[in-house]
């Protein structure tokens, strides 16, 4: 059965595990020790007691080691099965990253944490709306991402908060709205609170309610961003950004489920559930004394972990077909045909942006492209792209295959001029999705004047959204 394991659950440089178990809506998480045998049933003196009348007194032990994990499972009368099968007694058997193991009529889950490699400055979007898939269902292809898809439609039905550590442009806040979408309290409002904007004490205010006149210019009283999500989500984005005296703050509202205005002394009670992300590796971070561990363990029960894409292989295709769908579609157009050339030369991008980089190349490669369908030009590829998004033009093709004058070179100034304006108006229109207002914002110049030059360059106007 170890074969058939999408990928070790203890691949990588290993960190923490825990182990959430799921009972009905409850999902509850326990620590792990990194490497060992942890004996689990319902015995006193089982290393993780779980008192249920459908576990054996001892039902299962976890082989914990540096990179693999194994169930064992102990021979009891409801047995324990994995991937649909019952798992014969005594026998180690391979467990993948976050796969549901049935245990009696509970499901645990070993979890891991993994430092995260290649972390950046994420976008500072203000706080308030989540962008999400924007328009588009989640696309998830990948063994390890549907293992992670259906644990986060397993632990959206409680209440247990959630950390979704991850690289930039990942996909973290499309895995939280999937959190909220598929949990009892997707009716209710989905907040997502930026960390990295609670500068000052009025930004502070405006995010947990200020009383009247507590803050100069407050006129009147103010619900805060958290108590805007009574019922619903708070999604804690970019918490490894939170100063210190903030993160004590937002402890206690975790904590006591209850936010304090500023100017007030009595604790208004809510009720919501928090899911933050991170690009930050946190535990480094709490070892480093600059993130709250208390604020740690309550936030991180349950994590959801998204590996880079170059991880998940299987999905390029189909989401390079949806981004093109998509941004065809805002054209009015029939989404392109990709060139076998095109496919391939994707397969083998780096992805250092991840899905937003595959999303803003396609965006850009759509505008390009016309309705001929993508080639290799239209991506702009640069063979050396380390970076999320290479705003230069395309680069020349290697040495051994390039002609004596390279043309770009060779052509006058205003059409290199023209033509480099041309790439830097398709590339903001492509990082802002086809809003010209705000692709015009981004190239410092009035959306007048954008407009006429997409007429003059023929790049297809994006319909007004
Ligand atoms: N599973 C998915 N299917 C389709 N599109 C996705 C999926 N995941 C992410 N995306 C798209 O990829 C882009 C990046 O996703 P998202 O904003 O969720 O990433 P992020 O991890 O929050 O990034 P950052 O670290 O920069 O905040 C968005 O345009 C989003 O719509
Ligand atoms: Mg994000």
């Amino acid at each position: 059965m170890a074969a058939t394991a999408p990928r070790r659950a203890g691949s990588g440089p290993t960190r923490r595990r825990t182990l959430l178990v799921i009972n009905g809506d409850e999902v509850e998480a326990r620590p792990l020790p990194l490497t060992g045998d942890v004996t689990i049933g319902r015995a006193p003196g089982s290393d993780v007691l779980i008192d249920h009348p459908s576990i054996s007194r001892t039902h299962l032990v976890l082989r914990l080691g540096p990179d693999l994990v194994e169930a064992i499972d102990q021979g009891g009368a409801n047995g324990t099965s994995l991937r649909g099968n019952r798992l014969p007694a005594r026998v180690a058997v391979e467990l993948a990253a976050n796969e549901p193991l049935g245990v009696g009529d509970l499901t645990l889950v070993v979890q891991e944490v993994r430092p995260i490699v290649d972390s950046g400055p994420g976008e500072r979007r203000p706080s308030g709306e989540v962008a999400a898939a924007a328009g588009l269902e989640p696309i998830v292809r990948d063994p390890v991402m549907r293992q992670l898809y259906e644990l986060a439609a397993r632990v959206a039905r409680g209440t247990i908060s959630g950390l979704v550590p991850g690289a930039p442009g990942t996909g973290k806040e499309v895995l939280a709205e999937f959190v909220h979408r598929a949990s009892p309290r997707a009716a209710r409002p989905l907040v997502r609170i930026n960390c990295a904007a609670f500068a000052d004490s009025l930004v502070e205010s405006e995010r947990f309610g200020h009383e009247r006149g507590a803050v100069t210019g407050a006129a009147r009283e103010r619900r805060g961003l958290l108590e805007s999500a009574d019922g619903g989500t708070v999604m804690l984005d970019e918490v490894g950004e939170l100063p210190l005296p903030l993160q004590a703050k937002l402890l206690r509202v975790v904590e006591e489920r209850a936010v304090l205005r500023v100017g007030s002394s009595s604790p208004q009670p809510i009720d919501v559930r928090f899911i933050a992300a991170t690009n930050r590796d946190l535990e480094a971070e709490v070892a480093a004394g600059r993130f709250r561990r208390d604020l740690y363990f309550r936030i991180a029960a349950a994590v959801l972990a998204i590996p880079p894409l170059r991880e998940r292989p299987d999905e390029i295709e189909a989401l390079a077909r949806a981004f093109a769908a998509d941004a065809a579609q805002r054209l009015g157009r029939s989404a392109p045909p990709l060139s076998a050339e095109a496919l391939a030369a994707l397969q083998r991008h780096p992805w250092t942006g991840n899905l937003r980089e595959l999303r803003n190349t396609l965006e850009r490669a759509v505008l390009l492209a016309g309705d001929a369908g993508i080639t290799v030009a239209e991506l702009t590829l640069s063979p050396a792209s380390a970076g999320p998004r290479s705003t230069a033009p395309s680069a020349a093709p290697p040495p051994s295959t390039a002609p004596a004058t390279v043309p770009t070179a060779a052509a006058p100034l205003p059409e290199q001029l023209a033509a480099l304006e041309r790439e830097r108006i398709v590339n903001a229109l492509a990082e802002c999705q086809g809003n010209q207002t705000r692709a015009a914002a981004m190239l410092g110049m009035p959306l007048r004047t954008l407009v006429k030059r997409l007429t003059q360059y023929g790049v297809a106007r994006p319909r007004k959204r």
